[in-house]
């Protein structure tokens, strides 16, 4: 009989989060390997849920977006970031931003098609650029600062390139685009007319006072960028699956065209409910989930140094990279996959190996591991004790 799976999804195998998930139960390991929270969000938007479903949002919603969460994010944004966008026509709700990767991808991009990476990327870049049936090219950045340089990323813009994925704050590395590597790759984007596909899912967790600056903000981009969030992270309520895209009609309509058949629309009670945390929790809320994740930073960055790894301190999102050589000697302990695995079933601590998050360079992760700090202080402490006697 024929293979089952598809040729084009041959090459990803199954995700590196459900191999050390599965390790990580099977020693009792604490889990700093996947990057959900393991605490709450807040109740006022449960409670919000089950209102709308008592009330009745319970059928199927706007394919685009349920009216009063379109506005939320539309108003979202010109107050926040003072982007103006039609709610109607220029925002659309998505399962989650990984919906929105995988639909604005599809929607955007024609086999023979170039879009161009990242690397370290979120897993599901490449896997939606191969299912839309177009190319990846990939410009590296490399531990500690993951900066963008002109001479490696520019030389990737041709005729063929359509899109250029972006990022920040960086999932895995915590690094938050600077404006000038932004100006850098919007110029870069004018010049070869490209758009961009912006990743802004951990917009609201920065640290040690950094913004980061929506790239559709820039001079010109506004026309040519479909930005992409969600609440997963900001509400800590990754399970409701809420996320979006903004972004000029055309841009919206292309993502669209996928999402309809896709998913067509998402839970309507938790739109409902999303569109009221959205208006409500603002500042205040932002500036606490700032402080308390930095406070989770500081604590792991800590450990880990005192573990004897050397250490990336994150900008933005929730995650730490962390150089194990010289601790555990790659002559002797082995590649990211064989320590990480190691800490698991020695040390009884779940990390992720970057190194399946390189397409090109995989050699730049395989000296790291990535830690993720959305977890409780509590869960952090029982980590801290197993990580010191590593150091000790
Ligand atoms: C960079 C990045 N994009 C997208 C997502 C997925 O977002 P959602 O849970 O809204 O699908 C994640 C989740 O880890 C992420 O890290």
């Amino acid at each position: 009989m024929r293979p089952a799976l598809a040729q084009k999804l041959k090459p990803f195998g199954t995700t590196i989060f459900s191999e050390m998930t599965k390790l990580a139960l099977e020693h009792q390991a604490i889990n700093l390997a996947q990057g959900f929270p393991d605490f709450e969000g807040p109740r006022e938007i449960l409670e919000a849920a089950k209102r709308a479903m008592d009330a009745g949002e319970n059928q199927y919603a706007r394919s685009l977006g349920h009216p009063r969460l379109v506005a939320a994010i539309a108003e979202k944004y010109r107050a926040i970031y003072g982007l103006e966008f039609e709610p109607m026509s220029e925002v659309v709700v998505f399962c989650g931003a990984t919906e929105g990767i995988a639909s604005s991808l599809l929607g955007l991009l024609d086999p023979g098609d170039e879009a161009i990476l990242f690397e370290p990327f979120y897993d599901s870049y490449p896997v939606c650029v191969a299912l839309a049936g177009a190319t990846a090219r990939y410009c590296t950045l490399r531990f500690p600062d993951f900066r963008v340089k002109e001479e490696e990323l520019a030389p990737l813009f041709n005729a063929k390139t359509r899109l250029l994925l972006l990022n920040t704050p960086h999932n895995p590395s915590g690094k938050v685009f600077t404006r000038e590597e932004l100006e850098l790759i919007a110029r870069l984007c004018r010049e070869h007319d490209v758009l961009v596909v912006a990743d802004e899912v951990y917009e609201h967790i920065t640290f040690d006072g950094v913004r980061p600056i929506p790239i559709a903000s820039l001079p010109g981009m506004r026309e040519r960028t479909l930005t992409l969030s969600s609440t997963g992270k900001t509400f800590s309520l990754t399970g409701w699956k809420i996320g979006w895209g903004v972004g000029p009609k055309e841009l919206v309509a292309a993502a669209q065209s996928a999402h309809q058949y896709v998913t067509f629309a998402v839970a309507t009670p938790f739109q409902v409910a999303m569109a009221e945390a959205i208006g409500r929790f603002q500042k205040d809320f932002f500036a606490q989930l700032q402080r308390e994740y930095a406070q989770r930073r500081d604590f792991l960055v800590g450990v880990l140094r005192e573990a004897g790894f050397e250490v990336s301190v994150p900008k933005g999102a929730y995650f730490v990279l962390a150089d194990f050589t010289r601790r555990f000697p790659r002559a002797k302990f082995g590649d990211d996959r064989a320590v990480a695995k190691r800490l698991v079933e020695k040390h009884g601590v779940a990390a992720i190996p970057p190194s399946v998050f390189f397409a090109k360079e995989p050699e730049e992760g395989r000296r790291l591991l990535r830690f993720a700090f959305c977890k409780r202080m509590e869960t952090l402490e029982r980590a801290a004790e197993r990580l010191r006697k590593i150091g000790a």
